[in-house]
């Protein structure tokens, strides 16, 4: 790899994480591996651990080196982050065990554990993580993990990592940093034992690929995640793992300007009659507040496009009770109808808040 001097900081380390120079011809980004498998010069002698591709892939290597370097653990990537968060929770949990879920989250984490784990002899239990004393009371001596969402999927509560590490006892510590990303928070670094990531989101960064990743601290379970990924098989293809490499060289720029539209755009709702409890984390581009016509008001925006998903550079706005969020309705973790939430992108700031000015008619 690059040799980057001792201490470079985050944005130097963004921009050359996992990047060798292709040793064949010297391209400075590395070529897309392209294959299903590699030849072998006698039977079960190959390069490294290049004997099939759902094994391992360079390209993938690549970016799960660069993951691995940035979050400061080591990283397995997947087709998604459900994938991710699939692999995480039954490389380390079996029937019997219980998992703790916070009250707020994204609606696809409850339903893989309502809908597919309790299946297989998992439980689980929803707190207020925003609550540290509640969660403690959670805890069951059958607790093997907390599932940590900071900032949350979609009403934005800001969980105390390291006060969750504190009161975690025995359980498994997995922060889900898809909202925060790197650059703004590096959970192992606060004590938490993993992370995953909708790869999707800000690290991709372009709304052009689904991805997902586990970074973990510890080689013994790193290696379970790994088993996890290899007998399943989600992996992520090599352009997929390509373009959330090449994402990743401008994630510490885009997370600036994502910011910079966030605190704007927030700032702006503020001012408006009819718009209530409008919540930004003080970072990254996603913003929510409530309006009696959500819908409405979702459906009036010109550049910020009506859509799933988020983090990407161009805006997206939507109702999480009527999209994003349908997995959780009746559930603790139910959102309020009237609740719209933005992915602000990196377009100019005056245009992102004219646009909300003219669907709100303010
Ligand atoms: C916070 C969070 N975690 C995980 C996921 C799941 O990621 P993916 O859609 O890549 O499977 C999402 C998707 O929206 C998310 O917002």
């Amino acid at each position: 790899m690059t040799r980057l001097p001792e201490g470079a900081r985050f944005a130097t380390r963004a921009v050359h994480a996992g990047l060798d120079p292709d040793p064949a011809y010297g391209s400075v980004i590395p070529p897309i591996h392209q294959t299903s498998t590699y030849a072998q010069v006698a039977p079960g002698e190959f390069v490294e651990d290049y004997d099939y591709a759902r094994s391992a892939n360079p390209t993938r290597a690549a970016l799960e080196r660069a993951l691995g370097e940035l979050e400061g653990g080591l990283a397995s990537c997947f087709a998604s982050g459900m994938a991710a968060t699939h692999a995480l929770l039954t490389a380390h949990c079996r029937a019997g065990d219980h998992v703790l879920l916070p009250r707020d989250l994204y609606g696809g984490t409850y339903r893989l554990v309502d809908k597919v784990l309790t299946h297989f002899g998992l439980s689980y239990d929803m707190v207020d993580q925003t609550d540290l004393d509640a969660l403690e009371r959670a805890l069951r001596p059958e607790t093997r993990l907390i599932w940590v969402e900071t900032p949350t999927n979609p009403l934005l509560n800001v969980v105390d990592i390291g006060g969750v590490v504190a009161r975690s006892g025995e359980a498994l510590v997995v922060v889900d940093n898809t909202f925060a990303t790197p650059v703004v928070q590096r959970p192992l670094e606060l004590g938490a034992d993993a992370v995953v990531h909708s790869a999707t989101k800000y690290l991709g960064g372009h709304s052009d690929v689904v991805g997902g990743a586990a970074v973990v601290r510890d080689g013994a379970l790193h290696e379970r995640v790994r088993f996890v990924q290899n007998s399943v098989g989600a992996i992520p293809g090599p352009l997929d793992c390509f373009l959330i490499h090449r994402g990743l060289r401008t994630l510490h720029l885009r997370m600036a300007a994502h910011g910079e539209n966030g605190g704007a755009v927030s700032e702006f709702l503020r001012r408006v009659d009819g718009v209530d409890d409008v919540r930004w984390p003080g970072f990254g581009g996603m913003v929510s507040f409530r309006h009696p016509q959500a819908g409405r008001i979702a459906a009036g925006t010109t550049i910020f496009t009506l859509a799933e998903s988020l983090g990407g550079v161009e805006s997206l706005v939507e109702v999480p009770q009527a999209m994003t969020h349908q997995s959780v309705e009746g559930s603790a973790a139910a959102v309020p109808p009237d609740l719209v939430r933005l992915s602000c992108g990196v377009e100019a700031a005056e245009d992102l808040v004219e646009d909300l000015r003219r669907a709100l008619g303010s």
